[in-house]
C-alpha cells in the first residue's frame, strides 16, 4: 500500500472510530510502528488529527470546519468523495451526550503562556521557546471539561469590557458548553493568568489577576438559579469573590443539589464551605494547607483526608498528579489509579479531573467509577497544550476500558 493510500485509510478509520492506536495500524497495514508514527505526525500537521499516548484522535471540529470552509486540497477532496454519507458530515454536537446536567460557576481568564526550558530565577530574563494567548480560568476549563465529558453544561462567569471579553464569548460559543451567562463588569478588566510551562516536565507556575471574576453581585447570583434548579450538580472553585460563591453553594444545598468544591487556588475561607458541600477535591498543596499535614505520599494523604473530613465534609478526593488520587468516602480509602501519559502541559490537569468527575457523577455513576474515569480523562488532558484543551470522550472511553481490562 502506498503512503498516501495508507494515510487516507488511517483518516477513514479515525472518522469511523474517533481514535486509533499505533499498534493497531502497524498490524493492519503490515508496516513498522515507526512508519505509523511518521504517518500520524504528518497527519497531525494537517490539523485534522491529534497525537496522543500510543496513537491518534480525530479533530472532528477542525475537519468539519475545513470541510465547510470551502478550502480545497487533495486530501479534503478525497475525503469528501469517500465520506459523503458518513456521520462526520452530520452535526456532531450532542451526538454523545450523557444524561447528567452540570452547572459550573467560575472564572474566565485570558491565559498568557510562555513555554520555557526551565523556570526563570528571581531577577533573571530567559528566552521563551514559544508563547500563546488563549482562554483559561478554572471555571472555564472545568465547564469545558464537563461538556467534553458528555454532560449538559450551563456555565456562569464574569468578564470585563475589553478585547478579552470577546475571546471569552467566542470561546464559549464555539465550545460544546450548552448554555452560559457571561456577565460584564463596567469597572474591572477580564481576569488574566501569566503562566510559565516548563519543557522539562510540563509543570507550570501561574500568577493570576482576578479582575472581573471577583465582582459578581447578588443579583447576578440570583440570575443563576433557573439553571441551577435544572442541574444535578453544582461545581465551583475559588477564583470568584467568596460571597458570591458561598451564597450560590448554600442555595444549591437548599435546593438539594450535589455540590463539588475544587478549593483552588487555596484560601483559608475554603473551610467555611465544608458543611454545605458534598465533595471537596483539593490537590496535594491545597490538602496540606487545609489539613495542616504535609501531603507527600498516599500515607500522608490518608491522614490529611481524615483531618479534612473532620472539618465537616463527607467525601474528600485528593488529586495527586501522576500518582492518581486518594478518595475517602464512607470511611473507606480508595486509591484512584493514575493512567500513563506523555506529559506536554499539566496546566488545567485538576480542571480536567473536576469537570470529568462532575459529568460522570451527574450521569448517575458512583464515586469510584467517576473518579477513575476522571483520572483517565485528565491523563489525556495533560498530553494536550493549553489549560482549556480537553480530550474527546471516545478516546477517554478507549483508554479507560483498556486500563480496566489490563
Ligand atoms: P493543575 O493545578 O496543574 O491544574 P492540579 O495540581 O490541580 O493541577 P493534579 O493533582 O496535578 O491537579 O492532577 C489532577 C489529576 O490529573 C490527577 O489526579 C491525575 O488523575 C491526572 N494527572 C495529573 N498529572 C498526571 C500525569 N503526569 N500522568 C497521569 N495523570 C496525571
Ligand atoms: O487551572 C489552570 C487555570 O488556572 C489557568 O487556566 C489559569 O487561568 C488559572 O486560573
Amino acid at each position: 500500500m502506498y503512503l498516501e493510500e495508507r494515510r487516507l485509510a488511517i483518516i477513514q478509520h479515525l472518522i469511523e472510530n474517533d481514535n486509533g492506536s499505533v499498534a493497531y495500524y502497524s498490524a493492519r497495514f503490515g508496516v513498522s510502528k515507526e512508519t505509523i508514527r511518521h504517518d500520524l505526525n504528518a497527519l497531525a500537521e494537517s490539523g485534522f488529527v491529534r497525537r496522543c499516548h500510543g496513537g491518534a484522535i480525530l479533530s472532528k471540529r477542525n475537519l468539519l470546519s475545513e470541510l465547510s470552509s470551502g478550502n480545497s486540497n487533495e486530501l479534503l477532496e478525497l475525503l469528501k468523495k469517500i465520506n459523503s454519507d458518513s456521520e462526520i458530515f452530520n452535526d456532531y454536537r450532542g451526538q454523545k451526550k450523557m444524561s447528567g446536567r452540570v452547572c459550573v460557576f467560575g472564572s474566565f481568564n485570558v491565559d498568557i503562556v510562555a513555554k520555557v526550558s526551565r523556570f526563570p530565577r528571581g531577577g533573571e530574563s530567559l528566552m521563551a521557546l514559544g508563547s500563546s494567548v488563549g482562554p483559561g480560568g478554572k471555571g472555564t476549563n472545568q465547564a469545558t471539561a464537563a461538556s467534553k465529558a458528555g454532560a449538559y453544561v450551563h456555565f456562569v462567569s464574569k468578564v470585563g469590557k475589553d478585547q478579552f471579553s470577546r475571546m471569552a464569548s467566542e470561546h464559549l460559543t464555539l465550545s460544546e458548553i450548552d448554555s452560559f451567562n457571561l456577565y460584564q463588569s463596567d469597572t474591572e478588566p477580564t481576569g488574566s493568568a501569566i503562566i510559565y510551562v516548563s519543557q522539562d516536565d510540563g509543570e507550570n507556575m501561574i500568577a493570576i489577576y482576578s479582575g472581573a471574576n471577583i465582582t459578581v453581585t447578588d443579583a447576578e447570583v440570583q440570575g443563576i438559579f433557573p439553571a441551577l434548579k435544572k442541574s444535578d450538580i453544582l461545581l465551583v472553585q475559588l477564583e470568584n469573590n467568596f460571597e458570591a460563591t458561598f451564597s450560590l453553594v448554600k442555595s444549591a444545598r437548599e435546593l438539594g443539589k450535589k455540590v463539588i468544591l475544587n478549593p483552588a487556588p487555596y484560601s483559608p475561607k475554603a473551610k467555611e464551605f465544608l458543611p454545605f458541600i458534598d465533595i471537596i477535591t483539593p490537590n496535594e498543596t491545597e490538602a496540606s494547607l487545609l489539613s495542616g499535614i504535609a501531603v507527600t505520599d498516599m500515607e500522608s494523604a490518608k491522614t490529611a483526608a481524615k483531618e479534612i473530613q473532620a472539618l465537616g465534609v463527607t467525601t474528600v478526593l485528593i488529586t495527586m498528579g501522576s500518582k492518581g488520587a486518594l478518595l475517602l468516602n464512607d470511611n473507606k480509602f480508595h486509591h484512584i489509579k493514575p493512567y500513563p501519559a506523555v506529559v506536554v502541559d499539566t496546566t488545567g490537569a485538576g480542571d480536567a479531573f473536576n469537570g470529568a468527575l462532575a459529568a460522570t457523577l451527574a450521569s448517575g455513576r458512583d464515586l469510584i467509577y467517576s473518579a477513575s474515569w476522571a483520572s483517565a480523562f485528565a491523563s489525556i488532558a495533560v498530553e494536550l497544550e493549553g489549560a482549556s484543551s480537553m480530550p474527546d470522550i471516545n478516546l477517554v472511553n478507549a483508554k479507560f476500558t483498556d486500563h480496566q481490562l489490563s
